[in-house]
């Protein structure tokens, strides 16, 4: 009998380290990502077994395009290149990228060893493209000093927020998973009083504890990101952020990842902040953080990466879904990749 892999797990705690790794695919390479995808469960659990205390888990994102290079049958009913945004002000590019590879553990090691297993397999055949190594700073803060991920649903919460149920019944514990890098101004910030700063996120920064909405700025990050439905429900998501940075290059960045059962609840919010809901009232976080890359993949269950021919046999000969297009594709080259700073060829 095999054990249980650390595949495909979505967070349900914050990790302490993690790389988040975006690939780009070469035209022809699609056998060899099909193989690898059969193997990474076993990948997962060679690194995994030797140091079970520090939870390494990985979880593999597949965009768009690559989906319909990989697969017949139908598409994940949400997946769709990553809509890039054009605000007033502040645009959301959206960058290059047909896999995700999002590892986490308690030890930066784990988490680089099984990249670097990754990497090893797809010689030859892909690019990385995008490539963070996230560190966990002090009790959960972000580089702005702020502690991140507070008002993320956990238990039963997360699970409806995150997975696909009986809606796209072939995808049904699947997830999707929206990624962007952002790069923040730190002169400009530490520029501004705690108060302010407090108005920016809509939190108190050393208590973490919400303002009242009395005092909290309809611009505020918490209020852009606040999504309810014309009945009244909330809508989450589960978001694991981590700090990244480079001291000598005076870079300072957050990565945001944010896991959703249906990806247009992350698109509400990045409209609220990005365009501004009325229009032109854009998230004040973005005065101070630029978003470089963003990349939108589905994370298929672990049963599908094994054996995807015996999930989509089962669904029958429905149609697939039409290519939306417009996003950006690994066949364009390296598209918009603007402010990247890594970007290595196997
Ligand atoms: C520069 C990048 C970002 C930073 C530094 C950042 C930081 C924060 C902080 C400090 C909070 C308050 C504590 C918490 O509940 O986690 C927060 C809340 C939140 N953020 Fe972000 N965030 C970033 C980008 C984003 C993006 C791109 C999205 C969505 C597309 C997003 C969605 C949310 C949500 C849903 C909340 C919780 C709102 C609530 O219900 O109170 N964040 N973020």
């Amino acid at each position: 009998m095999r054990r249980p892999a650390p595949l495909q797990y979505v967070p349900e705690a914050p990790a302490r380290a993690a790389i988040f790794m975006v690939v780009t695919v070469r035209p022809g390479a699609e056998d060899e990502i099909r193989e690898l995808f059969a193997d990474a469960a076993g990948l997962a659990r060679a690194v995994a077994f030797r140091a079970p205390e520090d939870e390494l888990s990985c979880t593999v994102g597949v965009g768009a395009q690559l989906w319909d290079r990989l697969f017949d049958g139908p598409r994940p009913a949400g997946l769709h290149p990553f809509r890039a945004l054009t605000g007033a002000v502040h645009t959301a590019p959206g960058t290059a990228g047909d896999l995700l590879f999002h590892v986490r553990a308690r030890r930066l090691d784990l988490c680089f060893e099984l990249a670097s297993q990754f990497a090893r397999r797809l010689a030859g055949y892909g690019e990385v493209v995008d490539e963070v190594h996230g560190f966990r700073y002090f009790d959960q803060r972000d580089l702005l000093g702020f502690v991140d991920g507070t008002e993320n649903p956990t238990g039963a919460e997360a699970a409806e927020a995150v997975f696909v149920g009986d809606e796209d019944p072939v995808f049904a514990g699947g997830s999707y998973v929206l990624v962007q890098k952002y790069l923040h101004d730190l002169d400009a910030w530490d520029a501004l009083t705690v108060e302010e700063q407090e108005r920016v996120i809509g939190r108190h920064k050393l208590s973490d504890v919400e303002l009242p909405d009395a005092d909290k700025p309809d611009n505020s990050h918490v209020a852009a990101n606040t999504i309810v439905d014309a009945d009244g429900t909330e809508r989450q998501i589960v978001r694991d952020n981590m700090p990244f940075g480079e001291i000598g290059a005076a870079e300072f960045g957050t990565y945001f990842i944010g896991y959703a059962a249906d990806p247009d609840v992350i698109e509400r919010m990045l409209t609220n902040m990005f365009i501004g809901d009325p229009p032109g009232n854009h998230d004040r976080i973005l005065d101070f953080s630029r978003a470089v890359t963003g990349g939108l993949f589905f994370v298929p269950t672990a049963e599908f990466l094994d054996d995807p021919s015996a999930v989509l046999d089962s669904a029958g000969p429905e149609a697939v879904p039409a290519v939306d297009a417009g996003g950006p594709s690994c066949a364009e080259g390296s598209l918009a990749i603007g402010d990247l700073k890594r970007s290595s060829a196997w």
